[in-house]
């Protein structure tokens, strides 16, 4: 088959002509006209290409070349380390936006006008309250339970604690659950830390901010008025704002995937919240944090590498399937973890992590492979500087994602040209055969 790329404007499928591709297909002569739209090529059209009775169809692990939506939610480039959401840069929102300000700007498409702020941050803060149903599911768990099992526990039993959740609203009525969902995941974090120390969970806060009410929820203790401190409030919010979406990551291409069959978004939030917990993705921050305590001291940090370079070890919260340079997140949050580590007299992790990111940036190893420390490789320093355990790491990247996951989730239930995802596969199993009863097996 060859194939060469036509620049004579075609009628394209897609929103953005960029002509043609003419294939021909030397197994049976045929020609075909490929448009070529947005980047991408359909396979719909690909499937046109017929050598025996069914046509072409892609093959894409990991899904690595593959588009599977339009989406208006984030934008990424991965040459320039380039993050925006609905158009704002992730630099100005990080300097001057709040968290629920963004998830606002997230599921809506454009940053509240005051009065709206209000009312929405109203809502996210009546939200929270979790009832007796949900206290007895986490109180059901063993005290060392990982907090991230617990959360994917709540968030799927939300449908069935709160019918409510799992109903779209009437036709022009506003639809509560994004609030809802954006605030228990919070209290359901918060419940779940303090169940693994053994202590009574403590009731959302009104009159806090989305991140002052988490910390009161995290640390109050019985009895005493929660003092928020404005610093650790201040850059938890940053935090989760750098958290909040990524565009078509792990997570959000499951909670795509489970929302395509029509569940409702606690379901398919539960989905994401499952994908996130593996070590290659949101579970990463915390296995940094693992990594940095097993080297213990700079002067292992030379040695690890080795490792690494031998494949025997991965370099955790380094690499991104996107960047090929410096994730921006990386870049805001390693400035935040040198102010909030002044809070917390330093850290020896934090030298530590600062020498693998030397050392890797002039290696050839990691420079060839365009490996650059992502999102997860200093949050976890803030984390811990903020007396929050490596087990409650992920759980800190989930809170913020489900405002993503839920507008990713409502773009692609309103999309017209998506349907319930149904991949092909390349089938390496028997031939046909026929059955044997057990007793002439032998
Ligand atoms: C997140 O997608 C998102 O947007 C995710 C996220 C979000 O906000 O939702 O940004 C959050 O998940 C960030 C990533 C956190 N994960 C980690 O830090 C785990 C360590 N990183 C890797 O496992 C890896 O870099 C991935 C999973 C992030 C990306 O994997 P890819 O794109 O599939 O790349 P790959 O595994 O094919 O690696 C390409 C090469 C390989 O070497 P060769 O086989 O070519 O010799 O690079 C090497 C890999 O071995 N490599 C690494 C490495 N990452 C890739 N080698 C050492 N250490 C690493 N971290």
């Amino acid at each position: 088959m060859t194939v060469q790329h036509d620049h004579k404007g075609a009628k394209s499928a897609g929103e953005n002509p960029q002509g043609t591709l003419s294939v021909t297909d030397d197994r049976t002569g045929e020609t075909y006209e490929l448009p070529v739209a947005d980047g991408t090529v359909r396979a719909a059209d690909l499937n046109k290409i017929k050598a025996e009775e069914i046509g072409l169809a892609s093959y894409d692990p990991g899904l690595v070349y593959t588009a599977t939506c339009r989406s208006a939610i984030t934008f990424l480039d991965g040459d320039a380390g380039h993050l925006a959401h609905r158009g704002y840069p992730i630099e100005e929102l990080a300097a001057q936006a709040t968290f629920i300000e963004v998830a606002h700007l997230l599921l809506n498409g454009e940053l509240p006008k005051a009065a709206d702020l209000k009312a929405w941050e109203r809502a996210v803060a009546t939200g929270g309250t979790a009832d007796e149903h949900l206290h007895k599911l986490v109180a059901s768990f063993p005290r060392d339970a990982h907090p991230m099992s617990i959360m994917l526990s709540a968030m799927g039993a939300l449908p069935a604690v709160y019918p409510e959740l799992a109903q779209a609203p009437a036709d022009g009525e506003p639809d509560p659950r994004p609030a809802r969902l954006i605030a228990l995941g919070s209290t359901i974090a918060a419940m779940a830390y303090r169940h693994g120390l053994g202590e009574a969970p403590v009731a959302p806060d009104t009159e806090l901010s989305f991140p002052g009410n988490f910390m009161s929820m995290m640390w109050k203790k019985d009895g005493q008025p929660y003092e928020v401190d404005p610093r650790v409030e201040k850059a938890l919010d940053v935090l989760w704002i750098l958290h909040a979406d990524h565009e078509q990551n792990c997570s959000t291409n499951a909670v795509r995937s489970v929302g395509s069959s029509g569940v409702d978004p606690c379901s398919a939030v539960a989905a994401g919240v499952a994908a996130l917990y593996g070590p290659l993705h949101g579970g990463a921050n915390e296995a940094v944090l693992n990594m940095l305590r097993e080297i213990g001291d700079v002067s292992n940090v030379a040695e690890f590498m080795t490792h690494v370079k031998n494949g025997e070890r991965r370099l955790m919260g380094f690499g991104h399937r996107v960047y090929k340079n410096y994730d921006p997140r990386a870049t805001i949050i390693k400035k935040y973890a040198m102010d909030v580590l002044d809070i917390a007299d330093g850290s020896p992790l934090l030298d530590i992590a600062l020498e693998l990111e030397k050392i890797a940036l002039d290696d050839d190893y990691f420079v060839q492979r365009r490996l650059y420390p992502n999102v997860d490789f200093y949050s976890g320093l803030i984390y811990q500087a903020l007396g929050i355990p490596s087990k409650m790491f992920t759980v800190m990247f989930a809170v913020p994602r489900v405002s993503g996951w839920v507008a990713q989730w409502m773009e692609s239930a309103a999309d017209p040209e998506q349907k319930i995802v149904r991949p092909r596969q390349i089938y390496t199993g028997a031939p046909t055969r026929t059955y044997i009863p057990a007793q002439r097996r032998d």
